[in-house]
C-alpha cells in the first residue's frame, strides 16, 4: 500500500467530508444573513461516488474520517452516506461535526452506522444570545441533541466553542461547569478569517486563547493532558477531574506542520488546505468514469500540491469561500 505523504513529509491520514454547504443556522462568523450561492443538490456527489472518494483514500492509508457540512444532518441521505462510510474497508474511525439541531432524532441511526465521537458547535448556554449568534437557533434542541447522543453511547462528546471577545468570553466559565457536569470534553476555537463573515467576525471579535487559557489557569487548576486523534487542539485536563479543555488557536499558534488531512466538499472538490485557494476536482473525472487507479493517482497528484501552511495572518483576505463549503 502506497501512504499519502505530502512534500512536507506529513502522512495524511484524515479525511474531512463536507456532504452539504447548507445549514439550518446562520452562526454569524460562518455564512452571511441572506446568503445565495449555496451549491446545487444535483451537483453533490451521490453516497455511492462518496463512497468511491473514500475507498481510494482508505487503499491509500487514510483511516480515519468525518462528515461535516454546513450542518450534515440536513442532507436527508446522510445516514446513508455514514452507514458506506462505516462499512468501508481500512476505515477505522468515523465522526461528525455537528450543530446537534437534529441530533434527537439521528442519534441512535448515526451510532449504529458507526459513528462513536461527535463535535458538537455550541458557542453560548444563554436562549437569547444562542438565537442572536446563530440566527434563530433553538438551544432546547440542541440540548436535547447532546443528551441523546450521550443516551446511545457516543463518546467522546467535544462542544466546539468559538471564543469571541463582548460575544460570549463571559461564558467561559459556565461553559467549563457545563461541560465538567456532563462529561463532555470542551474546545475553544478562535475565529479564522474564511469567508467575509469570518474576516470580519474576526476584525471585532476575535480573543486570543493564550488570555481564555491564562484565566482559565486563575480559576482552574489545569495540568497537560493528551486527547488521541492527531488534531491541532492542545489540550489540558482540569485537575482530580475528568474535564479536558482544548485550545484550537490557528491565528495565535498555528499548527501547520502537523497536519493530517485533507478536505472534500459537497460537490467533489477537495481542498488541500484551510487556509489556501488549492484545489482539484473530483466530481467530473468520477462521473466521466475514471478508474480506481486513475483516481487514485489524481488524488496522488493532488497531495503533491499541498501547501505548507495557512496565511491567515500574512494574508487574511485569501479565502473567499465560506467556511460552511468545508466545515472547519
Ligand atoms: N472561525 C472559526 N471557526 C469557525 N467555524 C465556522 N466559521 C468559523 C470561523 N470563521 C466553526 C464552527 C463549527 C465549525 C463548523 O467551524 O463554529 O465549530
Ligand atoms: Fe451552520 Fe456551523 Fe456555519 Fe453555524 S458554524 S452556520 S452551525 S455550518
Amino acid at each position: 500500500m502506497h501512504q499519502l505523504v505530502d512534500p512536507f513529509q506529513r502522512r495524511i491520514s484524515y479525511l474531512r467530508v463536507s456532504v452539504t454547504d447548507r445549514c439550518d443556522f446562520r452562526c454569524f462568523y460562518c455564512l452571511p444573513k441572506g446568503y445565495k450561492g449555496f451549491a446545487q443538490p444535483e451537483t453533490w456527489l451521490t453516497p455511492g461516488e462518496v463512497e468511491r472518494i473514500v475507498a481510494a483514500f482508505a487503499r491509500m492509508g487514510v483511516s480515519r474520517i468525518r462528515l461535516t457540512g454546513g450542518e450534515p444532518l440536513v442532507r436527508p441521505d446522510c445516514l446513508e452516506i455514514a452507514r458506506r462510510i462505516g462499512a468501508c474497508d481500512g476505515i477505522e474511525d468515523l465522526s461528525l461535526s455537528t450543530n446537534a439541531s437534529q441530533l434527537a432524532r439521528h442519534a441512535q441511526g448515526l451510532y449504529d452506522a458507526g459513528v462513536r465521537r461527535i463535535n458538537v458547535s455550541l458557542d453560548s448556554l444563554r436562549p437569547e444570545r444562542f438565537r442572536e449568534i446563530t440566527h434563530n437557533g433553538d438551544l432546547g434542541r440542541v440540548l436535547a441533541g447532546l443528551q441523546a447522543a450521550k443516551a446511545v453511547g457516543i463518546d467522546p462528546i467535544k462542544i466546539n466553542m468559538v471564543a469571541m471577545k463582548g460575544v460570549n468570553d463571559d461564558e467561559i466559565g459556565d461553559m467549563v461547569e457545563f461541560c465538567l457536569r456532563e462529561g463532555f470534553t470542551l474546545r475553544f476555537i478562535e475565529t479564522m478569517p474564511v469567508g467575509d463573515s469570518g474576516r470580519s467576525a474576526g476584525d471585532g471579535h476575535y480573543l486570543s486563547l493564550r488570555q481564555v487559557r491564562a484565566d482559565l489557569e486563575r480559576r482552574f487548576r489545569l495540568e497537560p493532558a493528551v486527547m488521541g486523534g492527531g488534531g491541532p487542539a492542545q489540550y489540558v485536563r482540569v485537575k482530580g477531574t475528568a474535564l479536558r479543555i482544548g485550545f484550537i488557536t490557528p491565528i495565535s499558534q498555528h499548527f501547520c506542520e502537523t497536519c493530517n488531512r485533507v478536505r472534500l466538499s459537497a460537490e467533489g472538490t477537495l481542498y488541500l488546505c484551510l487556509g489556501q485557494q488549492d484545489r482539484v476536482e473530483l466530481r467530473e473525472p468520477l462521473r466521466a468514469g475514471v478508474s480506481d487507479e486513475d483516481l487514485e493517482g489524481l488524488i496522488r497528484a493532488a497531495i503533491a500540491r499541498k501547501p505548507e501552511r495557512h496565511e491567515f495572518r500574512e494574508r487574511p483576505d485569501q479565502v473567499m469561500r465560506v467556511m460552511a463549503l468545508t466545515g472547519g
